[in-house]
């Protein structure tokens, strides 16, 4: 464990992802593969293999590098990934924003573990990436996914029309945003 880990239950823990996780993402994403068809893009079946993940996460741990991403894990008591959260597409000057996704395991759904982690989310975002915003956009049927982000303090701000590529189509998707502070960009 790190100082950067946080339980968010007795046997589940919040912690940034690693290289060392690919496996355990590979493994997690394909538990969960027809579980989260509705709500994700089509992946090739490379994805879902521990190189598929190793290079997946290789990029976004060189975006966390240059400051552009920023990933997270829900790891069980045998620290099996079972849920990842990530913020991309970090710009900083007047804006400080960050887009975030996320995904829970099937069969720990329903014990407010996405929303617990939304809330670390935001306030890593807040207080160690100096972020002013966070986004997040979900199909519009995606009922589960906007009462997470209403109770983590987000408010919906619009709708956009065939938004994001999703089970192979082109979704709709309402919009979301929570500011985290009124200060002025830092640094
Ligand atoms: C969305 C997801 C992350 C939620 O994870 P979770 O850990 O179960 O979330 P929480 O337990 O914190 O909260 C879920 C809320 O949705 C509610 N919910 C569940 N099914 C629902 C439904 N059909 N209609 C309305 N609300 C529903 C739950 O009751 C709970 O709210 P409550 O605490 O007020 O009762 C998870 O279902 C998931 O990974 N889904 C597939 C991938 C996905 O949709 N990712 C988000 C893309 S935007």
């Amino acid at each position: 464990m790190t100082d950067r880990t946080h339980l968010l239950a007795p046997d589940v823990a919040f912690r940034p992802a690693e290289l060392t996780d690919a496996p355990a993402f590979a493994t997690a994403l394909t538990r969960n593969r027809a579980y989260m068809r509705r709500w994700e893009p089509v992946r090739p079946d490379t994805f879902y293999t521990v190189e598929g993940q190793a290079a997946r996460l290789t990029a976004l741990l060189a975006d966390r590098d240059a400051g552009r991403a920023m990933p997270w894990v829900l790891a069980d008591a045998d620290d099996r990934v079972i849920g990842g959260f990530t913020l991309s597409g970090i710009e900083r000057g007047p804006f400080r924003n960050g887009r975030l996704g996320y995904w829970v395991d099937e069969g720990h759904t329903g014990r407010g573990l996405a929303t617990a982690a939304v809330r670390a989310v935001c306030e890593a975002a807040r207080d160690r990436l100096g972020l002013h915003r966070v986004e997040a956009a979900t199909v519009t049927d995606n009922a589960p996914s906007q009462q997470v982000l209403a109770k983590a303090g987000f408010e919906r701000i619009g709708t956009a029309p065939g938004y994001l590529h999703i089970n192979a189509r082109w979704r709709d998707h309402h919009l979301f945003q929570r500011l985290l502070h009124d200060d002025p960009p830092a640094g």
